[in-house]
């Protein structure tokens, strides 16, 4: 039922204030202040993580390598599991191999995941549906709260994923004596922020659905970010992509000038997610590059980002100012309701976009 909602991928997109606050209830003791460690899992006795995951999944896990590292000091391997199952890489003794799927039955992760196995790792799957084929095979399940997600276009089993693996990341750093007490709560009260962030972002619909008006005009558009932004540019793109039919690109904002650059026209817009923190500074010049060749850029950032980067933009989306360890959750909302609205203006079928399905369950 999609209630007073046109789709189901914008009602899913609506509901995740309370999908991540129903997820995150899950997984922190909001008390305390501190993250609940997943039953089972010795943080202190692995030495290396391999992440795998097909799609926005695998995004999820990109997100979550900068956490695992930042966090719990722990190296982290991420790869696309149409790779991983046939790569025949090393893995560690003392690893632990996480698999992400909403559906829980992507053929390629569930490959992953028997491999793995049987190269003698544990596997912890983060899954949104539990009686689903890779929840039954994994060693640990870390479920999603996210409820049944029906719009091809995965958008709250997303933010749901990000939500498991930054609680699981704070949990595992406190567990390797990596985090402080304090260090653990601070954390944890930035992340128990989120779903009043996510309101505050939901607000900016208008102002993106205007935007999304001339965006449906262009037939090409890049999303750079830095840091956990990265993979929120990825994502951003994907899902510009696969609605809309619009060729974007997601790439790392220091790139930028190893070759994509070489696109940047007035008929390229470039969309930046740049939250005002420790590595701001390097975007804004990136931004400037683009600005230099003519580029029109649509920033997402915060008041202070605007200001530092005082710059003439296509659009200046202003979300509010947060920890960095949460702005891939927060900043996830505006690119996804920017892909919405581009494709509903360009009439495409948003929840069935042509040529996919919601389980791939063939290779
Ligand atoms: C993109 C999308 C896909 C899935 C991918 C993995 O919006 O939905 O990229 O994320 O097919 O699916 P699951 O998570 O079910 O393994």
């Amino acid at each position: 039922d999609k209630g007073n909602y046109r789709h189901f991928m914008v009602k899913e997109i609506h509901e995740q204030p309370e999908v991540v606050a129903h997820t995150l209830a899950h997984y922190l003791d909001l008390v305390n202040g501190s993250a609940k460690l997943p039953a089972g899992i010795d943080f202190a006795a692995i030495d290396r993580l391999s992440i795998t995951a097909c799609g926005t999944a695998f995004f999820a896990g990109f997100v979550a390598k900068y956490w695992f590292e930042r966090y719990a000091r722990l190296p982290v391997d991420i790869d696309i599991a149409s790779e991983f199952r046939y790569r025949e890489q090393p893995l560690s003794k003392n690893g632990l191999s996480i698999v992400i799927s909403q559906s829980g039955e992507t053929a390629d992760t569930l490959a992953s995941l028997r491999y793995a196995k049987g190269e003698g790792q544990k596997i912890a799957a983060v899954v949104n549906v539990r009686e689903s084929t890779i929840a039954r095979e994994a060693d640990f399940v870390l479920p999603t709260l996210a409820g049944p997600e029906i719009g091809v276009a995965s958008t709250k089993a997303f933010t749901a994923q990000l939500s498991v693996l930054a609680a699981t990341a704070v949990a595992a750093g406190k567990a390797r004596g990596v985090l402080s007490g304090d260090e653990e709560q601070a954390l944890v009260r930035a992340l128990s922020e989120v779903p009043r962030l996510m309101h505050e972002a939901l607000k900016l619909d208008a102002q993106i659905e205007a935007l999304a008006r001339d965006l449906a005009k262009v037939k090409h558009c890049l999303y750079l970010g830095r840091g956990t932004s990265y993979p929120i540019a990825l994502e951003g793109a994907l899902k510009l992509k696969e609605i809309s039919y619009i060729h974007a690109e997601g790439y790392a904002a220091g790139e930028l000038k190893h070759g994509p650059i070489a696109l940047i026209d007035e008929d390229m817009p470039v969309v930046v997610i740049a939250p005002y923190d420790h590595i701001f500074e390097k975007t804004v010049s990136n931004m400037q590059e683009v600005a230099a060749r003519g580029g029109r850029i649509i920033l997402i950032t915060d008041r202070k980002g605007a200001e530092a980067a005082a710059m003439d933009t296509m659009a200046t989306i202003i979300l509010p100012e947060m920890p960095s360890s949460v702005t891939a959750l927060v900043y996830t909302i505006p690119v996804q309701l920017l892909a919405y609205h581009t494709a509903v203006f360009m009439g495409t079928d948003v929840d069935q976009p042509r040529n996919l399905a919601k389980s791939v369950t063939v290779e």
